[in-house]
């Protein structure tokens, strides 16, 4: 088959080298994209008369039909054309005649393809900003229902102190938000358009960029021709903030994880998002959890692999870098599902209260408080650190906790201990009284899920 660039070859390569040179097996996904940015090429060519308008109009009128047969899937691609933009341009001059084959003046693919992945990626972007809201939003109303609900907090994985599940809950929320804030700061780079750079040099033809950007809806252009065909900055970005959040809700898919367990017992899965074993019958695992804190390795793997792509390539535009597109759509593929059912996760999850504030009492975590008891009255903070050390030595040789010891036994420790520490150990009065900013104090938590709840409400949508 005769190439669209095949003037200076005699003769065609075999079908299987055409094979691996071919993008088109998945940047068809770019296929909307390619014929936007053609039909704003074209209109921009008109628009400088380097094209008779009647030209204009057929070629356009051509690409509005592919773009409508596209969105009912009725394209047929074919690795003969190697690519997105040689199969569109290919269907065009089928459709419209030779006429199509004025389309591509004053462009490149090199343009092209960049200018594709930035139409595709700002899409994506804003749609996966929309899911982590929706998340956020599912994090908030849980945290909601939680605000008194004890819950040991950890460090080290030991019990430390008790906090309320609720906050414990928000900073992920804030986790997220940083999350969000990356994405939304990366559209200003991914928003630009590299249309019109032609294959790295510019153009003889009297384009004018800034009207094909505005007609893309692209916020300014490139000012580097040479850059704007050979950056994937902007997609490298994306992968590693997705990163960023995938590495987030792979924590707290490990907390799921271990809370699920007979260990801990603190939440049980809905039965919509675990799955039995085939063997076992008693087990519900907490399969989503576990899926996806392993999809994190994918979303690494291709990071890393753009970056390595990128780290030898000489300007302008190589081949190599059609090696970007792959992991590009399957890290959207991958965070758009993660983000989804995540969502879906914590909103069915059901909460063991009972078995988290059994947690958060039966053990030591209320140690802290005595300290602090003793230090308000004036003992140095590390002197009642080593009395109340010792409290907990005699407790842990009787097999009982600090709330079990009788007065006598802390008024030996120090006289400054009187009956009101046993309303200290309360793990609740603990948590209640913890109203530095941010802390876990109930007043506090309250004035969180009001603050997290305006944020949600001040977001918005990129158009
Ligand atoms: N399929 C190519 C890619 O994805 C498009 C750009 C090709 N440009 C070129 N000069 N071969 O990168």
């Amino acid at each position: 088959m005769k190439k669209l660039w095949g003037g200076r070859f005699t003769k065609t390569a075999e079908e299987w080298v055409d094979e691996f040179g071919a993008s088109i097996p998945f940047d068809q996904q770019l296929v909307e994209e390619d014929i936007e940015g053609s039909i704003a090429h074209v209109t921009m060519l008109g628009k400088c008369g380097i094209l008779p308008n009647d030209d204009v109009e057929i070629i356009k009128t051509g690409l509005l039909a592919l773009l409508e047969k596209a969105k009912q899937g009725q394209l047929e691609f074919s690795v003969a054309y190697e690519d997105i933009h040689l199969n569109i341009e290919k269907m065009l001059m089928d459709e419209i005649g030779h006429v199509g084959g004025k389309l591509h003046t004053g462009r490149s693919r090199n343009d092209q393809v960049a200018t594709d992945m930035h139409l595709y990626l700002r899409k994506r972007v804003t749609e996966m900003m929309d899911l982590m809201k929706e998340l956020q939003k599912v994090l908030v109303e849980k945290a909601e229902q939680h605000i008194e609900t004890l819950i040991p907090g950890y460090t080290h994985l030991q019990r430390a102190q008790p906090v309320s599940f609720a906050h414990h809950l928000l900073a992920y929320f804030w986790m997220l938000e940083r999350d969000y804030e990356r994405f939304a700061e990366s559209l200003k780079r991914i928003n630009k358009s590299p249309l019109g750079a032609g294959a790295l040099a510019g153009t003889t033809f009297p384009i004018d960029r800034e009207y094909a950007a505005e007609l893309l809806g692209f916020d300014g252009i490139y000012e580097n021709s040479i850059d704007a065909v050979s950056d994937r900055d902007f997609i490298i970005e994306f992968l590693s903030n997705s990163s960023m959040l995938m590495m987030h809700l792979s924590r707290f898919c490990e907390e799921l994880i271990l809370w699920s367990s007979q260990e801990f017992r603190f939440v049980e899965m809905d039965d919509a998002f675990a799955t039995g074993s085939s063997i076992m019958p008693q087990k519900k695992n907490p399969d989503m959890a576990e899926l996806i804190r392993g999809k994190v390795g994918r979303v690494y793997g291709n990071l890393f692999g753009l970056l390595t792509v990128m780290k030898g390539t000489p300007l302008a535009y190589n081949k190599d870098m059609q090696e970007d597109k792959e992991g590009m759509f399957d890290t959207v593929k991958t965070v758009m599902g993660s983000l989804k059912i995540f969502a879906g996760m914590i909103e069915t999850m059901k909460v063991n209260v009972a078995a988290m504030e059994a947690a958060a009492k039966q053990d030591f975590s209320n140690a802290t408080e005595l300290a602090d008891y003793l230090a308000a009255k004036g003992v140095p903070f590390r002197e009642a650190h080593e009395i109340v050390g010792k409290l907990v030595l005699t407790c842990i040789e009787k097999g009982i906790f600090l709330a079990d010891l009788p007065l006598e036994v802390y008024q030996k420790a120090s006289p400054l201990f009187e009956s009101d520490i046993y309303e200290a150990l309360n793990p609740y009065t603990a948590v209640d009284r913890r109203n530095s900013a941010g802390g876990t104090g109930f007043a506090e938590v309250r004035k969180a899920v009001a603050n997290a709840k305006k944020r949600l409400s001040e977001k918005k949508r990129y158009e």
